[in-house]
């Protein structure tokens, strides 16, 4: 079992609150901050030479990285600003497609996914209950089935293998959305056998934002034409040559100029995510979430994530009286973690190999206490920006 008191100094936040918002925007490695400050001192002293020496590559090596960490070949992943540039790149490889143009997702998807397939004009969006609804809902219409992996709100993994069995049965792609599970619950993209994947850094991969990524299967990648496309994607970007020929594998799905900074901060958090592993990661969470869910059994709360450990992601979400005003009081007393709106909402707890039995312990008392109280209510209409 993974010692917290091993990496606690290496993530300076924790010194100074109870920092239980990882599956939102993860504590900073201090290896960040000296990227960013490698990065900055290549940028002065060499200037353009830089892209030659490795920037001009790194959504491809960045990508080989994440490539090891979420089981993908090398060149199957390249790194992008966001999930929702990375779903449009799937989707405009597909703009000539009048036979299919059925979308089947669940409710619970993540909004900016949801918004970038409802605001196509050609596209009908079918969003259903459940995952076992989504296996029900695809059929010979179905173009693409855009999940996710863990669901944001309440943490509950999703059943992918019968999505993809019945997708392909049908003809349709899956794109997985693996945001909420890539650095805490184990997988492995080949196995699952994606069409696509998608994903960012910001939460359990302590990566910090501006470096999304998309995978792509190496045997579909050679097959797709994406029309969202740009001068990284082409076979010889530094040939100029006027007529677009499309690089290969997942590289044809890249536009322009990288987010070079941003790569050279996620790579701290690979770094990592590398040294502990996700197996070893996946073993602390479940011990955290499953104290969460006994203590908030305890005091009386009521979770609304999953108990059976299966189904379990790394975060556990609270029901409360009033789930804004409960954060604030919680943000006055020192613990950080957000809350999301009803249905399925609540205060959601997060916590990664880094945090302490302590630090659950203290956030489930002083939330216990919060709401019997009723101390609340002083933040009746409070708002959040996180
Ligand atoms: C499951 C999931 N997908 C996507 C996102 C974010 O999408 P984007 O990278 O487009 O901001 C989040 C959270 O920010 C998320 O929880």
């Amino acid at each position: 079992m993974i010692d917290p008191a091993d990496y606690r100094d290496r993530f300076p936040i924790l010194g100074t609150c109870t920092y239980l918002i990882n599956h939102s925007l993860a504590a900073m490695p201090a290896a960040a901050e000296d990227n960013l400050r490698e990065y900055a001192r290549t940028w002065r002293e060499r200037g353009i030479r830089s892209w030659a020496e490795g920037w001009w590559e790194m959504p491809v090596t960045v990508g080989d990285q994440l490539g090891r960490i979420l089981g993908a070949p090398p060149g199957s992943i390249v790194m992008h600003q966001n999930v929702t540039v990375a779903e449009a790149i799937v989707l405009s490889c597909f703009a000539g497609s009048t036979e299919r143009n059925r979308i089947v997702y669940e409710e619970a998807n993540f909004p900016s996914v949801r918004y970038l397939y409802q605001a196509q004009p050609q596209l009908e969006v079918v969003a259903v209950a459940d995952d076992r609804a989504i296996v029900d809902a695809i059929d010979e219409r179905t173009l693409l089935v855009p999940i996710s992996h863990v669901l944001f709100k309440n943490g509950e993994i999703q059943d992918v293998d019968p999505i993809v069995r019945r997708a392909h049965e049908a003809g349709a792609h899956v794109v997985l959305d693996c945001y909420q599970s890539a650095g805490v619950v184990p997988f492995d993209l080949t196995e699952l056998g994606v069409d696509f994947a998608v994903g960012g850094s910001v939460k359990w991969l302590c990566g910090g934002p501006g470096a999304g990524w998309l995978y792509v299967r190496p045997d579909v990648a050679d097959r797709l034409e994406p029309t969202l496309v740009g001068w990284q994607g082409h076979a010889r970007p530094f040939a100029f040559e006027p007529e677009l020929e499309y690089a290969d594998g997942a590289r044809r799905f890249l536009t322009g100029t990288p987010n070079v900074p941003a790569l050279y901060a996620a790579t701290a958090g690979y770094d990592v995510i590398e040294e502990v592993g996700v197996p070893r990661i996946r073993e602390r969470s479940l011990a955290h979430t499953q104290l969460l869910i006994d203590l908030c059994d305890e005091a009386g709360l009521a979770i609304v994530s999953p108990r059976v450990p299966a189904r379990r992601g790394g975060t556990v979400t609270v029901s409360t009286p009033d789930h804004a005003a409960c954060h604030t009081e919680l943000g006055e007393r020192g613990i950080i973690c957000d809350f999301r709106p009803d249905p399925v909402g609540g205060v959601r707890l997060g916590p990664h190999f880094f945090n302490t039995e302590d630090e659950v312990r203290h956030a489930v008392s002083e939330l216990a206490d919060i709401v019997a109280s009723g101390v609340y209510e002083r933040h009746a209409g409070a708002s959040s920006l996180y």
